[in-house]
């Protein structure tokens, strides 16, 4: 066989078949390979007219011959162990400027392991974040990359081709060194985790509270994606809300069990959070949240044990649905803020020396998060605020849209509606503006059994110690 394909793809599950037909799309000839090799035929038969750009490789081997050197090989196969196999497999039959990217929603700890021991190989490895769900792959994902700068270069333009576009601009973007790219693309999911949240808890106050139909909840949600909160999210929420269910004439998200799954890139991002001292509280609350909407049968069992609550608002109430939009814009700009907060200490953390601003503009297009609003954190982010939220144009946003905020969660909580995430929004907001905390009663009781120490209002050092301390263990 000539070795005549530009890249070669393994793994033809759902992601890894759009990803090919995107490349064939821009003029790419694709190697593709897949473990269960029936797979592969299933593949060719539904490439349709871009069949005659891909050649279809039942073994490594003729994989590998297949590829112009120096080769380009993209994995999309689940995390985890699946990862390191086929690099085990194919490093023998590779060159040493052979390029593997894993191309999966890897933990990055992993990728940092993956990229290490090919340095040590002396072999190029990039590990890149791809967002944007199948579609996204198919028509244009916001990609991540993490990994040997060189290396990126030498993918970077067909990357940016097969890329979502911004105004012409590719959402494309190196991140840093190892696992940089996969880690930004966790805090992406952990951000679309809290976005997401976000969303449900207006639902649910529509639902409950003002007792709306699924139909008048999507007319809502269609109107607010013409305005500040414009995004995907809100887009197909509108349309989820808006779907009948074929075989019950009923709306959709009244036959959908309220129980949500998870892959787990959420909850890596509240875990490197807390490893990481980064308070990410409305992301942690809404991995909570799934947590506890997958215990179906626990929770019908408090309901039964307990008196329902009366989950609507009084018939005087004066919440409506522009409070709930602009508590959802005031929520999401907080846990925004949040994420980037994460970023930064993360960056700082491993010298990634992460691009803020260019995360931002990565994700306007093509990405799950995608939105109006990330072009204007991206212009807040450029000139390194402490917090997103204290950028002039955001302080402005927030400063209008809070008091919105702090009236839903007092109406839900009055009418036992749970808002998690809007809670944690609300929350965060109260403590990063209040000058004078409560942890001075922390230190306070930290000396008093541990003598830990604590540092004075009015005097330097960091060492001081309370009138108490000793006397309770006389
Ligand atoms: C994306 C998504 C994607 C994610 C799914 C499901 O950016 O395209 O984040 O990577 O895997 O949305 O995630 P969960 O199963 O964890 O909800």
């Amino acid at each position: 066989m000539t070795a005549h394909a530009d890249f070669g793809l393994i793994g033809l599950g759902t992601m890894g078949a759009m990803l090919s037909l995107n490349m064939a799309d821009n003029g790419f000839r694709v190697a593709v390979h897949n473990r269960t090799t029936s797979r592969i035929a299933t593949f060719m038969d539904e490439a349709g007219e871009l069949a005659s750009r891909f050649v279809p490789c039942d073994t490594l081997e003729a994989f590998v011959a297949a590829l112009k050197p120096p080769r380009n090989i993209i994995l999309m196969v689940p995390a985890g162990a699946p990862v390191d196999d086929p690099i085990e497999a194919l490093r023998p039959l590779l060159d040493s400027n052979d390029l593997i990217i894993d191309a999966g929603n890897a933990n990055f700890h992993d990728t940092v392991r993956r990229a290490n021991k090919a340095e040590q190989d002396g072999l190029p490895f990039l590990g890149i974040g791809v967002s944007g769900g199948a579609e996204g792959a198919r028509f244009g994902p916001a990609i991540m990359g993490g990994g040997l700068k060189a290396a990126w270069d030498r993918v970077a333009p067909m990357l940016s081709a097969i890329a979502a576009q911004y105004e012409g601009q590719p959402c494309a973007t190196w991140m840093g060194q190892d696992g940089a790219g996969h880690f930004v693309k966790t805090v992406h999911n952990g951000i679309e985790y809290a976005d997401m949240q976000l969303i449900a808890e207006t639902y649910g106050i529509m639902r409950d509270g003002l007792d709306l139909s699924s139909s008048a909840c999507a007319e809502i949600f269609t109107a607010w994606n013409e305005g500040a909160l414009q995004s995907y999210l809100i887009e197909i929420s509108g349309k989820v809300a808006n779907s009948v269910d074929p075989a019950t004439g009923q709306p959709m998200l009244d036959v959908i069990l309220d129980s949500a799954g998870q892959k787990g890139t959420g909850r890596w991002t509240a875990i490197e959070a807390q490893m990481l001292g980064a308070p990410v509280t409305v992301i942690e609350a809404a991995v909570a949240a799934r947590n506890l909407s997958a215990g179906k049968s626990l929770r019908q069992e408090g309901e039964r044990l307990f008196t329902p609550a009366e989950r609507s608002l009084p018939t005087d109430t004066t919440l409506n649905t522009d409070d709930l939009r602009d508590a959802l814009i005031a929520g999401k700009i907080l846990c925004y803020a949040q994420g980037f907060d994460l970023l930064e200490k993360a960056s700082d953390d491993r010298s990634w020396n992460l691009p803020m601003p260019d995360i931002a503009k990565t994700w306007r297009e093509g990405c799950i998060i995608r939105s109006s609003m990330l072009n204007d954190m991206a212009t807040a982010l450029e000139a390194k605020p402490a917090n997103l939220i204290f950028a002039p144009y955001f302080a402005d946003l927030v400063s209008r849209t809070l008091p919105a905020l702090r009236k839903v969660v007092v109406t839900a909580a009055g009418a036992a509606i749970p808002v998690p995430a809007m809670a944690a929004a609300l929350t965060y907001f109260d403590t990063i503006t209040q000058s004078r905390g409560t942890a001075n009663m922390i230190q306070g009781q930290r000396d008093f059994f541990g003598a830990h120490g604590f540092q004075r209002t009015d005097q330097e050092g960091t060492d001081f110690h309370g009138p108490w301390l000793n006397q309770h263990l006389k």
